[in-house]
């Protein structure tokens, strides 16, 4: 486990779902006895397109009410969360494609800051790091809308990095990127790994990435399989390149 930062709270948070089942119109995706995300877990989260690593990511987050199962969590700041569904974004979920504000990358970045509790000089020194991290000094003043894919991603994690999540969900973080910018949000996500965020990473791409995960879950018939270390992989890897529904879309 990832050591903490002095500003994380001493219990650790989580969120655990429990005799969990999916099904979409009749047909079961996965089902497992029980799963647990914690703050400090890295987690490489493996399956073929169309297992559900999305959907299982979407009901840790509270995003999508599971065809059956029961999901607690624990070890999160109860004022901070005024929502109706006590889930919601406790395990951040962070899309592929991720939604932005119309609006500039600054706007993208402050928006909804202030609202949240942190202390000014927290939320600015944060910020600025963020901005060096995902290097998007450049592109404050840009309108949001002509991100490249990868400055897209770069900005999401960033924003996500700033409000500082306990558990921070990454959907395929560096499909469909540029060189560039998978360095850079590797950088982010070692950097969130070295913060102690737990961290649930999907991707099809073993390179770096896996590379940085403790454990593994994987979705494979229908079951979810977990395992407390990262198998080599590099043989799957090779599988996978000559897959048709892997190549990286233009
Ligand atoms: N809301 C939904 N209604 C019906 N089927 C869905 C819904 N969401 C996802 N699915 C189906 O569930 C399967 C798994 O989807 P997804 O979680 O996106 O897989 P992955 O992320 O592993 O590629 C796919 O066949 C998808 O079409
Ligand atoms: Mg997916």
């Amino acid at each position: 486990m990832s050591q903490m930062s002095s500003s994380q709270h001493s219990q650790i948070a989580s969120v655990n779902v429990t005799n969990l089942v999916q099904q979409f119109e009749q047909r079961t995706l996965f089902s497992v006895d029980s799963l647990t995300f914690r703050q400090g877990d890295v987690i490489y989260l493996q399956g073929d397109n169309g297992t559900g690593k999305s959907t299982l990511m979407k009901i840790l987050a509270g995003l999508l009410k599971p065809t059956q199962g029961k999901l607690i969590a624990t070890g999160f700041d109860k004022s901070a969360w005024w929502h109706t569904n006590s889930l919601l974004g406790k395990a951040v979920y962070l899309h592929q494609h991720p939604y932005l504000f119309d609006g500039s990358v600054r706007y993208n970045l402050t928006y909804g800051l202030s609202r949240r509790e942190l202390q000014q000089p927290t939320i600015s020194q944060r910020l600025h790091q963020a901005i060096e991290m995902a290097q998007l000094s450049q592109l404050l003043d840009h309108s949001a809308s002509n991100l490249s894919g990868g400055e897209r991603q770069r900005l999401a994690i960033a924003r996500a990095w700033i409000c500082q999540p306990k558990l921070l969900m990454l959907d395929e973080p560096i499909s469909n990127m540029d060189k560039h910018s998978q360095k850079l949000v590797l950088a982010m996500i070692n950097l969130l790994k070295m913060q102690g965020t737990g961290l649930l990473i999907s991707s099809h791409q073993t390179c770096g990435l896996t590379a940085l995960c403790q454990q593994h879950w994987h979705i494979n018939h229908q079951k979810i399989h977990t395992s407390q270390h990262v198998p080599n992989l590099d043989t799957q890897q090779d599988n996978l390149a000559m897959e048709p529904s892997y190549v990286l879309a233009k």
